[in-house]
């Protein structure tokens, strides 16, 4: 076990968390920061003590003494890029999801990581939800017999989709469903998936943006061992708190069967200011007093770990690619309707797959 270097690329959201998160470890013996808005680098830097700051990401990458690397900056065709810049420097990489726009960087990034031997994992932060893992748990113990099927629903407020939607093409499956189907593949491991069938659906987001956003996109997925799952994803819930996220798990077994609500109904404020909201209702989660709800802080501080203490990182970047594989076929499906076969033949542009806008 070593003290760590860390530099955060992109301090928004995300990057805010990571860096509040790496600024209390005791692994991190430095933390710098890059991020393009002046005034939001000067606000984490104040508020973490960071070591150094910079609007040039740059920076961070020549800098020898930094150890590993968070990139959490949008939009999301910044992903690779960065990605491979800090792998090719010779930094420990953790990177939000996606992974990349199209699987042959996705391929590179892979590859020059096992090149370097470094640790490259992706941000499926849903992992490290508590709900998430038991139901893994209970997949993988035999609690649940032999996985017969599966069922995730989940829906963010409007806001945070027009957020998303703002930045970038990519679709709910890329951008929404992509948890739930890292995390529903990585409980039916060693099962691969072989099939794949996704519509999508039109409302609020194409009237409100005159774009071709579809509100949601439902996504079945058939797996080699014959079970089979469904993705319900979604972006266009009115407000309830901000950046609000629920979710519903089934997962049927032939010995039982889980139900997970991670519907945030649980907690309810309500104040004469902004009517009944949801807290600690966000997909990463919050920082509360001297604790944190959600899953993002623990995922960090599992990234910090690994390269400190030269542990396996939980989710592979050759996950992330099987996953990516599967949403850019249920774009192709949607676009189509029709089932699309995996493996998709290799490098298909996403532009060819995705929702255009
Ligand atoms: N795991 C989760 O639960 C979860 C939740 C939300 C978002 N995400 C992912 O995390 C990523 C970040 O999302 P966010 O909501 O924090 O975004 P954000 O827009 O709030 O933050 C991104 C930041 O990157 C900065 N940036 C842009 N170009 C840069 C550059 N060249 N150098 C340095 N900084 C730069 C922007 O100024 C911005 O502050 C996204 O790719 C998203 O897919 C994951």
């Amino acid at each position: 076990m070593k003290q760590i270097n860390v530099g955060i690329i992109g301090t928004g959201w995300c990057g805010g968390i990571r860096a509040q998160t790496c600024a209390t470890n005791p692994l991190v013996k430095s933390l710098h920061l890059a991020e393009t808005r002046p005034e939001r680098l000067a606000e984490v830097a104040k508020a973490t003590g960071a070591q150094t700051a910079t609007a040039d990401y740059q920076q961070i990458l020549h800098n020898d003494s930094i150890d590993a690397v968070m990139i959490s900056a949008t939009p999301e065709v910044l992903h690779f890029p960065m990605a491979r810049d800090a792998l090719s420097s010779g930094k420990h990489v953790f990177l939000e999801k996606p992974i990349a726009i199209e699987l042959h960087e996705a391929d590179e990034l892979i590859s020059i990581a096992r090149k370097n031997k470094l640790k490259f994992t992706i941000g499926y932060s849903q992992r490290f939800n508590p709900k998430f893992a038991y139901v893994k748990q209970c997949a993988t113990d035999g609690t649940l017999g032999k996985p017969v099927s599966a069922l995730v629903s989940r829906h963010i407020g409007r806001n945070l989709g027009k957020k998303i939607t703002g930045r970038t093409k990519l679709s709910p499956a890329a951008m929404e469903a992509t948890h739930d189907l890292d995390f529903i593949l990585w409980c039916l491991e060693p099962a691969k998936p072989v099939r794949v069938y996704s519509q999508v659906n039109y409302g609020a987001m194409r009237e409100a943006s005159g774009a071709d956003v579809p509100d949601t996109q439902y996504i079945t997925v058939t797996m080699d061992s014959g079970v089979s799952f469904v993705i319900c994803a979604g972006w266009s819930l009115p407000p309830a708190y901000p950046n609000f996220s629920m979710t519903w798990i089934e997962f049927v077994g032939t010995e039982g069967a889980l139900v997970i609500d991670d519907t945030h109904r649980d907690t309810m404020l309500t104040t004469m200011k902004t009517g009944i909201v949801h807290p600690m209702s966000t997909m990463p989660g919050e920082f509360v007093e001297h604790t944190y709800a959600g899953p993002m802080a623990a995922e960090t501080i599992h990234f910090i770990e690994a390269v400190a203490c030269d542990r396996p990182v939980l989710v592979t970047a050759e996950q992330a690619r099987q996953v990516m594989e599967v949403y850019l076929a249920a774009d192709i499906s949607a676009e189509r309707n029709e089932p699309v076969n995996l493996p998709l033949p290799e490098s298909r542009p996403l532009a060819a797959a995705g929702v255009a806008r």
